[in-house]
């Protein structure tokens, strides 16, 4: 078997500069699915470079969607027809690694008048798809699946609006039933159990569609149609998320990102890093297409204790193996009521509790959670992101603790959410 692409890291003192971040990954998936659906050209700019979004813009050329990529500009230019405009694909869509790509696409092909096959790489087929197809198939949806997992064959038609309360807080559940009711009969409601990011309901509103939010519960009427537009997507909060720990956990350090998403369904992290003992400020500069942006700097001063409690874990859960980094370096996290991690492009919980002992970190995993805690420096050692991207990088900004070089394992994964990672780690560290 070919060995894993690795990345050796040095122990590092501090970090410091002022960078920008990639486009939000999330953000770009909708706004590429809606501009993909209205009459129009969109042009969405600062479009994130991962392989996930990607998947999304392939899919959507597979289904006829005019779609040109300037990678120089990092823009993306696409004319939506309408959605009656979508053909039938020649052979199956190729989600890759992206679960938000093959939940929202579920959602919009449900009601297509033809059959099409989704299927995903390994750790996609491994990843529960009941919850999407259970409502939708209340809508009246037929999806077929192999014991809940991908590949997914969709046999689209008709479909009726749903009231749905889902048992787990997702944005991707929520937002693929949403994109589900626009194209059905009546009113589609979503109720969630905790909020979750909300940028399927801001990207909706931009894109000329009429939704109703109240509290948890957001309702949208079928036949709508949407407007095409041009806009330009934030820097990720979660690919910045690892520098800000990295400033937090590294005494001395100072790093501010500009222009970066401040959707407050995303920045649950920045209170962790005070409660930590940081120095965090945060400066909004403007909304664009109803996405708060600006400037945010991280110093460290101390390190600290902290518990992240279940009520706060869907606002920060794709910066949960950030935060477990933080202790690394000294100080304790301790998080519970986050088993959704056992889910993720791998189970981040064993994943992450494996890689920290292996770079001679002390840490304990629970059910639904685990816990770090920094003693001195870390002897080092070689971590696996078993396929991970968030894996990679969360190991990446632990090993900055070792006493001795560290190894990260299969480290090309971070291509995933933000390929030139390795280039700016390198361009901050001291
Ligand atoms: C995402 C929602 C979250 C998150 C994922 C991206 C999205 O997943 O973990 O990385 O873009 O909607 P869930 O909706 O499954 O919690």
């Amino acid at each position: 078997m070919p060995s894993a692409p690795a990345v050796t890291i040095n122990p590092a003192r501090r970090v410091s500069g002022r960078l920008e971040v990639p486009g939000d990954k999330s953000i770009a998936h909708r706004y590429a699915l809606i501009a993909a659906l209205a009459d129009g050209p969109s042009r969405l700019t600062n479009f994130a470079p991962g392989a996930d979004c990607h998947s999304t813009l392939s899919c959507l050329a597979a289904l006829g969607v005019p779609i040109e990529e300037d990678l120089a500009s990092r823009s993306v230019s696409l004319v939506g027809r309408g959605f009656h405009h979508w053909r039938s694909p020649a052979g199956p869509l190729d989600a890759g690694n992206s679960g938000t790509t093959m939940r929202m696409m579920t959602g919009l092909l449900a009601a297509q008048p033809f059959t099409v096959t989704l299927i995903g790489d390994e750790s996609l087929s491994q990843r529960p798809m009941r919850r999407v197809m259970e409502p939708l198939t209340r809508m009246g949806g037929r999806i077929e699946a192999t014991d809940g997992h991908a590949p997914l064959t969709i046999h689209g038609g008709p479909l009726h609006g749903i009231a749905f309360a889902p048992d787990v807080p997702s944005a991707q559940v929520k937002s693929a039933v949403l994109l589900a009711g626009l194209h059905a009969d009546g009113s589609t409601t979503v109720t969630e159990p905790a909020q979750t990011r909300d940028h399927t309901e801001r990207a909706l509103v931009t894109f000329g569609y009429r939704i109703d939010v109240t509290g948890l519960t957001t309702t949208v009427q079928g036949g709508q149609r949407g407007m095409a537009r041009q806009v330009s997507i934030p820097g990720d909060f979660s690919s910045a998320a690892f520098w800000l720990v990295a400033a937090a956990a590294l005494p001395g350090s100072r790093i501010e990102i500009a222009d970066v998403g401040l959707n407050p369904t995303r920045t649950g992290l920045l209170d962790v890093l005070r409660r930590f003992g940081a120095r965090v400020t945060v400066t909004e500069t403007h909304a664009e297409a109803g996405e708060p942006r600006g400037t945010i700097v991280v110093e460290a001063d101390r390190h600290g204790s902290v518990q992240i409690a279940p009520d706060e874990v869907p606002g920060l859960i794709d910066e949960l193996p950030a935060i477990a980094a933080l202790a690394a370096h000294g100080g304790e996290v301790v998080v519970h009521g986050a088993r959704e991690l056992r889910v993720k492009e791998s189970d981040r919980i064993a994943t992450l509790v494996t890689g920290f002992r292996a770079l001679g970190i002390d840490a304990d995993e629970y059910p639904d959670g685990f816990a770090i805690r920094g003693g001195g420096p870390p002897s080092g050692g070689a971590a696996h992101a078993r396929g991970d991207h968030r894996m990679a990088m969360a190991f990446a900004i632990a090993a900055l603790a070792g006493s001795a070089p560290s190894r990260v394992e299969g480290s090309d994964a971070v291509i995933i959410s933000y390929p030139g990672f390795w280039e700016t780690l390198e361009r901050i560290v001291a």
